[in-house]
């Protein structure tokens, strides 16, 4: 079999930014749901939703829709507390990526910080695993949060590529590529799916998604910015190319 396919790289894409519009004025429009399902036709190999305690953009009737209506796999955002684990639940979306929180901020600002809530996360992961829910973590690409994720039994991960995206001098951006790097390497060697996201676009994505064995990037700011001008189909088949070719240029 052809290892590129074996390596293939999927892409998420996170439709947050058109319900941020839509809470921007009240109104009904524009909807999620259906840009969810633009984003399916033009190759979205999954949807990822970012539930916030909030409800500054995504709001639960979104969740409820689009769980109803989406082909693809979905991957529900929440902060890990009791009410957002017990709505997962009821819910049952395909996967739960935990994030950390703080109502203050722009966008989800750091990663999680499992070792401070490994008992916690052990029972959750428990507890959505019995409902068909796989749990991920959205840490930072770092190896000790890495071997906490794994102690709580939690089968994938996310990392956050959120520092090498604001990286713009050479050096710092090669760091956070080798420290990207060595935590995928790490994730594998324990078995675990490794995605990555957070503030990746149509210029910074190639060095990430050329990164063999990593399973899903989850974009959508930039995403839904260009779909403004192309719309949200060749937004996201645009974005498919450049993670094709990178797959492609690798080394
Ligand atoms: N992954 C996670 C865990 C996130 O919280 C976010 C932002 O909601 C993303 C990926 C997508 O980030 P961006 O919108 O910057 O592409």
């Amino acid at each position: 079999m052809n290892s590129q396919i074996i390596n293939r790289i999927l892409l998420g894409v996170n439709i947050d930014h058109v319900a941020t519009l839509r809470q921007a004025r009240g109104t009904s429009y524009p909807d999620p749901a259906k840009a969810a399902l633009d984003a399916e036709e033009a190759g979205a190999d999954s949807i990822t939703l970012h539930l916030r305690e909030d409800r500054r953009h995504i709001i639960d009737s979104d969740v409820g829709k689009m769980r109803s209506l989406i082909q693809t796999p979905m991957n529900l955002e929440i902060a890990l507390n009791e009410a957002m684990v017990s709505l997962a639940a009821k819910l049952q979306p395909n996967h739960v990526c935990f994030v950390p929180e703080r109502r203050e901020e722009l966008t989800t600002e750091g990663g999680l910080d499992v070792l401070k809530h490994t008992a916690q996360l052990t029972d959750t992961v428990q507890q959505l695993k019995e409902k068909n829910v796989e749990v991920s973590v959205f840490i930072d690409p770092d190896c000790q949060q890495i071997e906490a994720a794994l102690a709580c039994g939690v089968p994938a991960i996310e990392l956050h590529t959120g520092h090498y995206s604001e990286s713009h001098d050479p050096k710092t951006l090669q760091q956070e590529i080798v420290r990207l790097k060595k935590a995928l390497e790490f994730g594998l060697k324990h078995h675990l799916v490794v995605n990555a996201g957070h503030g990746l676009n149509y210029t910074n994505v190639e060095p990430i998604a050329a990164m063999t064995g990593l399973n899903t990037l989850n974009i959508g700011h930039a995403i839904i910015a260009r779909a403004i001008f192309v719309g949200i189909k060749q937004a996201v088949v645009d974005m498919k190319q450049l993670l094709r070719d990178a797959m492609l240029n690798r080394g």
